[in-house]
């Protein structure tokens, strides 16, 4: 037991042996199939992702920011070195696993080829794909600013690129404007998909 919780690893393999555990036994009682399994198993890594995602949205903007700018230079140092480079790369991971896990769910929820998912097409209501492909379209866009505005303003932060002062003051500002908006369109993103869902 002292194992599993000297490391975040064990402790999240120990989750989902859990979990797993639970699944067997339900599907065990209650039968699935093979179909109703992925298209769960989707939907679940598609949530987690989203969930890792707007975990970081709201450490960067509530805790991290704040706490950069109120700290001393060693202070801010310190988290430049230690925190930061791990947010960015969890942040960056999590929109990845998210899209990805997204782009697969818009088939096994029947949204895109509904012929080649369930041999028939599928009847989406027109309520149900606006609200979808309205926050699929925020969601690239939370994406895009990722992968195209943060990172790339991160990487002259952290030194991993030869910047002047202004540079990394401008790339400072670029960070911490596009992590604002990524927690603007996380509203409405996570709104419009859980709506699209479950509204109906
Ligand atoms: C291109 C990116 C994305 C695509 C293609 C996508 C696609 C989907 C699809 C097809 C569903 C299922 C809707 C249904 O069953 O009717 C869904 C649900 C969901 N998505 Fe996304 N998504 C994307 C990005 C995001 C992002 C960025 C977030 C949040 C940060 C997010 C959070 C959710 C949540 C919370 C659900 C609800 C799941 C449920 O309650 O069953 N998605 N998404």
């Amino acid at each position: 037991m002292k194992d599993i919780f000297a490391s975040p690893a064990r402790a999240l393999v120990a989750g989902l042996v859990v979990s797993a555990a639970m699944l067997l036994i339900a599907i065990g009682y209650g039968g699935t199939d093979v179909r109703g399994l992925v298209s769960f198993l989707v939907r679940w890594l598609h949530i987690v992702a989203a969930i890792v995602w707007l975990g970081m949205i709201w450490f960067v903007n509530f805790i991290q920011l704040v706490a950069v700018a109120e700290t001393d230079q060693p202070a801010r140092a310190a988290i430049m070195k230690h925190i930061v480079p791990r947010v960015a790369a969890t942040f960056r991971q999590a929109s990845n696993w998210t899209v990805l896990s997204g782009v697969v769910l818009l088939f096994t929820s029947g949204y895109l080829g509904g012929k080649l998912m369930f041999c028939a097409p599928v009847f989406v209501p027109t309520m149900r794909n606006a609200l979808l492909w309205t926050g699929t379209l925020g969601a690239m866009a939370m994406y895009m600013f990722v992968h195209m505005m943060i990172w790339p303003g991160l990487r002259i932060v952290l030194g991993m690129e030869p910047a002047d002062t202004d540079k990394i003051a401008a790339a400072r500002v670029r960070v911490a404007t596009y992590a604002r908006w990524n927690l603007v369109l996380a509203v409405p993103v996570t709104v419009a998909m859980v709506a699209a869902a479950h509204l109906y």
